[in-house]
Formats: structure tokens, C-alpha cells, sequence
């Protein structure tokens, strides 16, 4: 099906980023159809006629299903009513009042029957380059709020965002099954997410004042995950098909007396053996760091301005 993306405009390049990992994730072969870079929006034609892939989105503001584009809204009409054509009633939502008006005009013409207040269904209609690209919208999953880390039976300063902890799983390439474990899990921001994305989860941390946490907050959300005390640094057992993680940035949270340099080093020479060869570990970094990695090759990685003195480095690696 062809999906309109309206991405948010918080990254340059995040967002695609996300939706690149959420379609490969998934499995889903894709091409670019356009992309209208002033309103940063993009149409796909993904091989799928499921959208529900779109609702673990953190970066994407709207999800459209096209089945129009153009300027002549008489086509477009005849392209979506027979679309709507069982709806009990239907409205138009466009930036254009002028649009909204004459394309539910055709619509009604045509035997539809319009209705401002809970419709049966919406037609949205985006503007995309000179024309319209009209469609259905796809429901997306972005009422974050309730995991607000100050939400959570179990606090502590230096969790993760539920919309920052979907971003790293998304960009890791996961999907619903895979393995994933977070060595660094802290208060379980990012296996909290992980855990209703349907991974099989595995948490790690050296403070076992966190793994106690980290368990009374994936109780919480009804989620669940094998919790170990443990130093990231160590073997461990297990592949993964993917590690995401936060490691300390030496401020609210331990780092053993470890220089951070070392430890995130360090980490990504003990990690290797921890990934299956084509999975991925994202990480997220408190500046600028220089680090060898061996064993992984760097896909990306993406500067998150937080205020003026912090800006996080999101890295992307695959294992060899
Ligand atoms: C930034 S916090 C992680 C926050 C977590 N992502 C969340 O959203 O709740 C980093 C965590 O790493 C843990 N830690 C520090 N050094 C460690 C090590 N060597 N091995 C495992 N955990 C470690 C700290 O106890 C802390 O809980």
C-alpha cells in the first residue's frame, strides 16, 4: 500500500532513520513513491496491505493510507469513494477549508453522507508538492505520557523518555519476538517499551537498587523480562538479536570508577559476543566520543542537541 509519512520535524534525519529500521524490522520491502521536503513529508509503497507497522513510530507525526494524488479533487473523489463507500457517514480534514468543503461536496454528491462530529470515517487530505495526496489515516501509538518516568512506582533520574527508549529499539531493527537485551537497564525506560513491542527481554545492571526498581516498573506495565545483577563488562549468557542501551554518563548513575572513555570501550569489545552477526546495538552516548569497535560496523550516528551544554550521540552499529 502506498503511506503517507508526516515526519516530526525535531531531527533531519532521525525520523527517516526510524521509519527505515521499523520497515527493514519488520520485514516489509519498500520503495520511495515522493517526498516533500519543504512540509517533511514522505509516501512510501510498502509491500503490505497491514499499516499496523506504522503505530511503533516515536519520530512520525501522521500516517496517511493514499489512495490519491493530484489536483483535480474530482479524481480524487472518484479514487476515495469507493473507499468510504459503506461508511454510515464521513468529513473531510484538510489544512484547505476550501478542499475540505469541495471534496465532501463530491463525496455527498455522490450519496455519501457527511458528518462534522465522530464520522464513520475521515478522509485526510495532506498537501504534497503542488497537489493532494487523500487517504485514510492509520492509527499511530503516541500518547507517551503514561510512562513518563515520574509515572512509574519506581524513579530515578537518569531514565529514558518512553519516545527516546521506542527511537533506539526502532533504529535497532527489531521486531515483535526478537531478542534484545539492555546491559545498562537502570529503571527499565528502554525495556518498558521493549516489553510492549513484544521482545523477549533481558536487563542488566550492576546496582541491584536497580534491577529491584527496574522490576516493580515492567510489573507495572504488565511486561516482563529476565533481570540480572550484573556487570555489563562480563560475559553473561546468551546471543541477542539486538542490544539497545543507555550507559551511565557518570552523573546520577554509577560507573564504578571507570573514566567513561574506558567503560564505553570496554563495553563494546564485551559486547561482540553478545550479538548475533547482523544484529544491532544502539546506544546513546553523552557527547562526542572516540571509540574503536572491531567487530561492528557504524551505520550511523546522530547528534540530539538536549539543552546547551548536552548533546547525546545516538550510535547505530551492526555486528560483522
Ligand atoms: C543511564 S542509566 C540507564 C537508564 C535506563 N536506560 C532507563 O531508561 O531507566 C545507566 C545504568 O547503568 C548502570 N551501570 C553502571 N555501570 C554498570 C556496569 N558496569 N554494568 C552494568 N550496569 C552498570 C547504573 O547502575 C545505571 O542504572
Amino acid at each position: 500500500m502506498r503511506i503517507l509519512f508526516e515526519l516530526s520535524g525535531e531531527h533531519p534525519k532521525l525520523p527517516e532513520a526510524e521509519l527505515a529500521g521499523v520497515l527493514d524490522g519488520e520485514r516489509l520491502r519498500w520503495k520511495l513513491h515522493g517526498r516533500d521536503r519543504l512540509r517533511s513529508t514522505i509516501i512510501l509503497d510498502v509491500a503490505s496491505k497491514d499499516a499496523s507497522f506504522a503505530g511503533r513510530l516515536a519520530l512520525t507525526k501522521r500516517a496517511v493510507g493514499i489512495f490519491s494524488i493530484g489536483k483535480d479533487l474530482k479524481a480524487i473523489a472518484a479514487a476515495v469513494y469507493p473507499k468510504i463507500r459503506n461508511a454510515r457517514s464521513f468529513r473531510v480534514r484538510c489544512e484547505s477549508n476550501t478542499v475540505e468543503r469541495e471534496l465532501g461536496a463530491l463525496l455527498h454528491e455522490r450519496g455519501l453522507r457527511v458528518k462534522l462530529e465522530n464520522p464513520e470515517e475521515t478522509v485526510e487530505v495532506v498537501r504534497f508538492r503542488k497537489g493532494w495526496a487523500a487517504g485514510l489515516g492509520i492509527p499511530l501509538d503516541r500518547d507517551f505520557e503514561p510512562r513518563h518516568p515520574l509515572k512509574r512506582p519506581f524513579f530515578h533520574p537518569t531514565s529514558l523518555r518512553p519516545k527516546t527508549a521506542r527511537l533506539l529499539l526502532n533504529l535497532a531493527r527489531v521486531k515483535k519476538g526478537d531478542r534484545m537485551l539492555d546491559p545498562f537497564c537502570g529503571a527499565g525506560g528502554i525495556l518498558i517499551e521493549a516489553g510492549l513491542m513484544g521482545l523477549k527481554m533481558t536487563g542488566r545492571d550492576i546496582d541491584d537498587r536497580m534491577i529491584e526498581g527496574c522490576g516493580k516498573n515492567l510489573a507495572h506495565f504488565g511486561v516482563n523480562a529476565v533481570l540480572e545483577c550484573r556487570d555489563a563488562l562480563s560475559a553473561g549468557k546468551g546471543r541477542f538479536d539486538a542490544v539497545v542501551t543507555d550507559p551511565p554518563y557518570g552523573k546520577s548513575s554509577t560507573t564504578l570508577g571507570l573514566g567513561l572513555q574506558d567503560l564505553y570501550e570496554r563495553f563494546l569489545l564485551s559486547a561482540s559476543a553478545k550479538i548475533r552477526k547482523g544484529g544491532r546495538l544502539v546506544m546513546m552516548l553523552p557527547g562526542e566520543y572516540r571509540l574503536r569497535h572491531p567487530d561492528f560496523t557504524l551505520l550511523g550516528k546522530h547528534r540530539i542537541r538536549v539543552h546547551k551544554s548536552l548533546t547525546r550521540v545516538l550510535w547505530v552499529l551492526e555486528k560483522d
